[in-house]
């Protein structure tokens, strides 16, 4: 069953009138995981911004969205605020900039569980200590206590995922979310994704310049170059036999800065 169809999606920057994103089409199946892969600025983050109208205004949108049969672009800034969080939770980069760093971790949570449920304060309390443990963070009550700045960025990533599940999303959209992390934690944080996708009923548009972190939580791959979308298959399609020329060089090359980030790693000096 199709839950977000995006159809002739057009971005541009109204200020100058340049294209961003030209008549990108795609849709994310119920429980499904979509990779999208592409160069620096071909429009991956812009798109999913899109989505839940979360781009600067100076970045006029036209198109179709329809996300559980919502049309999306036609919702007001307040209809969408219902959305967001609630039934599509974004996962950007940098989970630590979604905090404000004059409130604690608990008190910011609390709030944005207050807005889009109807539970106690108590209540909350509870879902987000069971979501937190999930998330392998130890002592939540303590964390909850804490300003942002006390944690890491690991954690406070964690915090955001944890949220997340506890609104019971039917989209999550991760944007590069393990990019900012350092390696273990970057595989904590992926093997915490790869645990929702096996046990919650939620579908995701995962973005990522890694390609073996698509190739570990993707089922579909969309591949974007200068606002198109230039190629779409499953993640065995796109990821080892390529159609087109650019996805086999952005896989060439993703390949050969990997090997030579490995050579570096083992210390060879001819790397
Ligand atoms: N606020 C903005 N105003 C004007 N142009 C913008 C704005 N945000 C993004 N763009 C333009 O849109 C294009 C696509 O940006 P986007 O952030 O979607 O790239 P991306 O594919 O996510 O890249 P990366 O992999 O580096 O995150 C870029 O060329 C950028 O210049
Ligand atoms: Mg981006």
């Amino acid at each position: 069953m199709t839950l977000l169809t995006v159809q002739h999606l057009f971005i541009k920057d109204s200020w100058t009138n340049q294209p961003i994103v030209n008549d990108v089409n795609f849709t994310v199946d119920k429980g499904e995981v979509l990779g999208i892969i592409g160069e620096s600025g071909s429009g991956k983050s812009v798109t999913c911004k899109a989505l839940v109208g979360l781009n600067p205004k100076r970045l006029s949108v036209e198109g179709k969205v329809t996300f559980n049969n919502v049309q999306m672009l036609t919702l007001s800034e307040m209809q969408l605020r219902k959305h967001r969080g609630k039934d599509i939770a974004m996962i950007m980069q940098q989970g630590s900039r979604a905090f404000d760093p004059s409130f604690t971790v608990g008190k910011q949570l609390i709030e944005a569980m207050k807005v889009h449920t109807q539970l106690s304060i108590q209540e909350i309390e509870v879902t987000l200590t069971e979501f937190m443990d999930y998330m392998g963070l130890n002592k939540p009550k303590q964390i909850l206590k804490s300003y942002p700045y006390m944690l890491s960025g690991g954690m406070l990533q964690r915090m955001m995922i944890a949220l997340a599940l506890a609104l019971k999303p039917k989209l999550i959209i991760a944007d590069e979310p393990t990019t900012t992390l350092d390696t273990i934690t970057q595989y904590d944080v992926l093997q915490a994704f790869k645990d929702i996708k096996l046990n919650f009923d939620c579908a995701m548009i995962f973005i990522s310049h890694d390609l073996t972190v698509i190739n570990h939580i993707a089922d579909r791959v969309v591949v974007m170059r200068k606002g198109q979308l230039i190629e779409e298959g499953t993640k065995e399609a796109v990821l080892y036999q390529p159609q087109q020329e650019y996805t086999q060089y952005l896989l060439s090359t993703r390949k050969k800065v990997n090997d030579y980030f490995k050579s570096v790693l083992r210390g060879e000096s001819n790397a």
